[in-house]
């Protein structure tokens, strides 16, 4: 299983790259203003330039600000050309539901690499998943992969419980291995707590994308510090009695 940072923090992301947890980064306009990102669309492409080349040739997400169809399309193909390990996240629909696959299909025919963002059931994810491949197959020498398709995990739960996160994701990832689809991963998305990290770790899916907070805290279980502080403890202790 990969972990991604889900951040645009430049030196949040370096720490992690350093411990050998950042697998890639995703980001979205909240996280990047979040960051201190400022210069509008501007602003979001130099960061995202920066994240490129910080995490080669790992892949960093950045997401689409239109739901206008042809908007989408233009700012996708230019988020695109800024690195080679860029994907861009379009949602799954607008926010009238109207679809976005004919524009994710048309994307990944292109050669962009697409993150499908934004969902909470199986049946989006599998919907994007079949668009994203029918764009492969489209133009199989152009493809450019990983694709992604982000669930959101965090969102789920809070209004049907981590239960039923984890039994989406599970069952996902049972549908893709059944159906042998190659080529696009599993992100799970709005991940909020260490339980959460624990717990959907266990359901097969390719990919978490955790905060930094979240990554910190789960560094830490309820006795770490107290264990480590009683070890150093008697470790001086012991050192002195082999020295006596
Ligand atoms: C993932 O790619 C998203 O950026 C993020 O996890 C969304 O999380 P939220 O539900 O906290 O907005």
């Amino acid at each position: 299983m990969k972990i991604f940072i889900d951040s645009a923090d430049l030196e949040e992301i370096e720490k992690y790259l350093n411990w050998g947890l950042c697998d890639g980064v995703t980001t979205n306009p909240t996280i990047c203003l979040k960051c201190g990102v400022t210069g509008g669309i501007e602003g979001i492409k130099r960061r995202t330039i920066e994240i490129a080349k910080l995490i080669e040739p790992r892949p960093v997400s950045v997401e689409v600000t239109s739901e206008d169809p042809e908007e989408i399309l233009n700012q996708a193909r230019d988020y695109s050309k800024l690195a080679e390990n860029i994907a861009v996240k379009v949602t799954i629909t607008d926010r009238e539901g109207n679809s976005f696959l004919p524009i994710i299909q048309k994307l990944v025919s292109e050669g962009v690499r697409v993150n499908v963002t934004a969902m909470t059931t199986f049946n989006q994810a599998i919907f994007a998943a079949k668009a994203i491949k029918t764009g492969m197959e489209a133009n199989p020498e152009k493809a450019k992969t990983p694709h992604f398709i982000s669930v959101f995990g965090g969102r789920i739960s809070e209004e049907q419980g981590v239960e039923r996160t984890f039994q989406v994701l599970e069952e996902l990832r049972n549908w893709f291995d059944f159906h042998q689809f190659k080529g696009i991963e599993i992100i799970v998305g709005s991940v909020r707590t260490p339980e959460n990290v624990e717990y959907w770790s266990r359901t097969g899916a390719h990919i978490l994308t955790i905060p930094p907070e979240v990554i910190a805290k789960s560094l830490l279980g309820a006795r770490t510090k107290e264990t480590v502080a009683q070890f150093i403890e008697d470790a001086k202790k012991a050192m002195k009695e082999f020295e006596s």
